[in-house]
């Protein structure tokens, strides 16, 4: 049947509070049990009984409410491919690092995509209470003179290999560096190891673009269809001048940003997901 926008977003935020909830008592459970962490593709790459339990319950909830919508999660993923389909796309906890550390940014992140196009977009931060969803565009008023006036958010991100960290740490330098010697000398660079929350960071005007490689389709949706709402623009693949990094390379800004310096192509909303 028909969507409905507006019904799915009311949907998605009492649920993204109420997943907020678990989370939060979840993470005193762990610090109180000290309970151990356990580690996916690498020893960076961490994952808890929280981010499942909270996941078994956001797809259960909608599984409930909307049987026939399909379900894409980051701790159930099995290689489901984003279809036509009205699918949910949803990060129980984005920044899970920081979640097991006490760091306060984490959220979880319920996106929603009609056509594989973000459609509806929900971040919430329970250690904040702060909730995410159609962002008027706020902070600086005006377009930036050149990129180094920005403030750019980025992440080391959790390949640890050599190809792929050289590639980044070249980017932050390039980003940093004098122009003297080929940087762009931006104001600063900012990392706070979440992406959906970066991402929203840069649809509310506190940041200026978020880089960083290697982004799944869970960490992104809800973030992307805020920004995109927001008046902001998403570019993934080829289409920065900034590093030899394709296909998993994600940079968000506001759309004045991209004119010059960084962006060559056309914007990328629909979503792709990548291959473990
Ligand atoms: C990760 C975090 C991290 C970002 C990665 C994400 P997770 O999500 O958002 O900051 O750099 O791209 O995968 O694994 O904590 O859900």
């Amino acid at each position: 049947g028909a969507v409905d926008v507006d019904e799915i977003l009311a949907f998605a935020i009492q649920l993204a509070r109420d997943a907020g909830h678990m989370i939060r008592e979840g993470q005193a459970g762990i610090f109180a049990s000290q309970s151990t962490t356990q580690t996916k593709a690498n020893a960076v790459d961490l994952v808890t009984e929280v981010d499942k339990a909270v996941e078994a319950f956001i797809f259960g909830r909608i599984r409930a409410a909307y049987p026939s919508h399909q379900f894409v999660g980051e701790e159930t993923y099995d290689g489901q491919v984003i279809t036509d389909e009205p699918t949910w796309i949803v990060d129980p906890i984005d920044g899970t690092t920081n979640f097991i550390h006490g760091y306060p940014m984490s959220a979880t992140s319920i996106g929603f995509t009609v056509g594989g196009v973000p459609t509806v977009g929900v971040v919430y931060n329970p250690f904040l209470d702060m909730l995410k969803t159609r962002l008027p565009l706020s902070g600086r008023p005006r377009p930036l003179a050149d990129l180094g006036q920005a403030l750019i958010s980025v992440d080391i991100g959790g390949s640890r290999r050599p190809s792929v960290l050289s590639s980044r740490l070249s980017t932050f330098e390039k980003l940093a560096g004098e122009p003297e010697y080929g940087g762009k000398m931006v104001h600063s660079l900012r990392t706070i190891g979440c992406a959906s929350l970066n991402i929203c960071q840069v649809a509310s005007g506190g940041q200026d673009m978020h880089w960083e490689i290697g982004c799944w389709a869970w960490d992104v949706c809800a973030g992307l269809c805020i920004l995109t709402e927001a008046g902001g623009a998403a570019f993934g693949g080829k289409h920065t001048a900034l590093t030899g990094q394709v296909d998993t390379e994600l940079l968000v800004g506001r759309k004045y940003l991209f004119v010059r310096d960084i962006a060559a192509g056309p914007g990328e909303t629909r979503l792709k997901i990548q291959r473990r």
